[in-house]
């Protein structure tokens, strides 16, 4: 990815050239640090070693023991979901990806109403292999294949760690299986098996895509006027640091929507710690033009806003007209008119003094995806590295799973005494 920090620069609470080259001494020091949790494969690091490390072989001959299904169903959720469906909903196939990722009652059976059963692969995916919401959908869906007469063991494929109680599953009825690598945690895991699988299942080039995360890795060095990934995590943490505690991100592509929730969950579970962070918010240029754009740059001066887009799009002229007052938009494209509310935008923040990033990828494919998803990985690794927070850790996540467990009967957890308390209140 390109990162230009020039309306960062410009604006009021922005950054000035010499804030960026006194934070580059500590750029040198975080990457130091990074490359040191990379090669000795400290947990959270390793995630960044991926493009190396993860086996694409593998991850085929698992997935190519299906014959290409009209549809998969992944049932997961955060981590276990929002890589494959980030690069599944960017990427052209006449395979169809679906998600199942709440449980929410009236989707999951309008979705296995409407699925061809007998030809959709279900892709369940649980690191930890106890999370309530994938499992309890997972049992949802076997019985809905069952009573369609379909044989489920036939058409599951498990994705999880060495323990817990999906691996047991996979293991008593002999499901294909894939590992979820060690030191990975799920929201870093879009370039490995976990986010793989799904692509590869829809017969996209899975080894593109690791070599885009490859590129990225290559590219890291120890500053943030080399490094693309470093540029953007050190200017959002200045920025942060400068008061703008909400990062709008707003992809100009409709392919990248996904990619926006991918993101928010990287920087929100990652970096809200210790009464630190910035909040993420989701936009989408140039539909959010005509609603969001309002507040971000009138509302209150405690945020910035990250413009996503590929700088190579499809073809799509427009026609020529002689309507009145609407010859200027014959000749041109579709393509060119999104571009040009891009710099709309980014001018009118500008103007307004709100503190803007401008990020664009060649185009999106598989490589150009792969290097973003890795670019954004590190760029929330040296975020918190500067921050100085456990980007890798989830503890107000885990506290959720686990008073859910508890109040349903599956297990004794402190977390759901303290819900049966408030209950009782009530
Ligand atoms: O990033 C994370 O750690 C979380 O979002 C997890 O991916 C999510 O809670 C799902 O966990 P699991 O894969 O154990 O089911």
């Amino acid at each position: 990815m390109h990162v230009d920090l020039g309306n960062a620069l410009e604006t009021t609470p922005g950054l000035t050239r010499e804030t960026l080259e006194r934070l580059d001494e500590r750029v040198a020091n975080a990457h130091g640090r990074i490359t040191a949790g990379m090669a000795g494969d400290e947990f959270g690091y390793a995630a960044l070693t991926l493009p190396e490390t993860a086996d694409p072989d593998a991850i085929r001959a698992t997935t190519d023991r299906f014959d290409r299904p009209e549809a998969v169903l992944t049932v997961g959720i955060g981590g276990s979901a929002l890589g494959a469906a980030t690069i599944a909903n960017a990427l052209d196939s006449d395979v169809d990806a679906h998600f199942l990722d709440n449980v929410d009652p009236d989707e999951t059976r309008a979705l296995l109403d409407r699925l061809p059963l007998a030809d959709t692969v279900v892709n369940v995916v649980s690191k930890s292999g106890t999370t309530a919401e994938t499992l309890a959908n997972f049992l949802v869906v076997r019985e809905a294949m069952t009573a369609a007469g379909v044989d489920w063991t036939e058409r599951t494929l498990v994705t999880t760690g060495e323990a817990g109680n999906l691996r047991a599953l996979a293991d008593a009825h002999d499901l294909p299986a894939l590992d979820v690598p060690d030191g990975v945690p799920g929201r870093f895991s879009a370039l490995s098996t976990v986010g793989l699988a799904v692509p590869a299942l829809q017969g996209h080039d899975v080894e593109a895509v690791l070599a885009g995360g490859r590129d990225a890795m290559e590219s890291l060095s120890g500053s943030l006027f080399e490094t693309p990934a470093y540029a953007y995590g050190a200017a959002t943490y200045a920025l942060a640091e400068r008061g703008a505690l909400t990062n709008a991100v707003m992809p100009y592509a409709e392919s990248l929507e996904t990619f926006a929730e991918w993101f928010a969950q990287l920087w929100a579970e990652s970096l809200g710690k210790d009464g630190l962070g910035q909040t993420p918010a989701r936009a989408l240029g140039a539909t959010d033009q005509h609603s969001q754009l309002q507040l971000y740059r009138a509302g209150p001066p405690d945020k910035l806003v990250s413009l996503i887009r590929p700088t190579e799009r499809a073809e799509a002229p427009i026609p020529e007209t002689d309507l009145d007052g609407l010859a200027y938009l014959g000749g041109s494209s579709l393509g060119e008119l999104l571009d040009a509310e891009f710099e709309a935008t980014e001018a009118s923040l500008a103007a307004a003094d709100v503190p803007n990033l401008r990020v664009e990828i060649d185009r999106v494919d598989e490589r150009n995806l792969g290097r973003l998803l890795y670019e954004m990985e590190a760029a929330c690794v040296l975020y918190g590295e500067l921050a100085g927070v456990s980007t890798f850790t989830q503890p107000a996540v885990e506290w959720g799973k686990k008073a859910a467990r508890g109040l349903l009967g599956g297990g004794d957890f402190p977390e759901a005494d303290a819900v049966a308390d408030k209950r009782e209140l009530r």
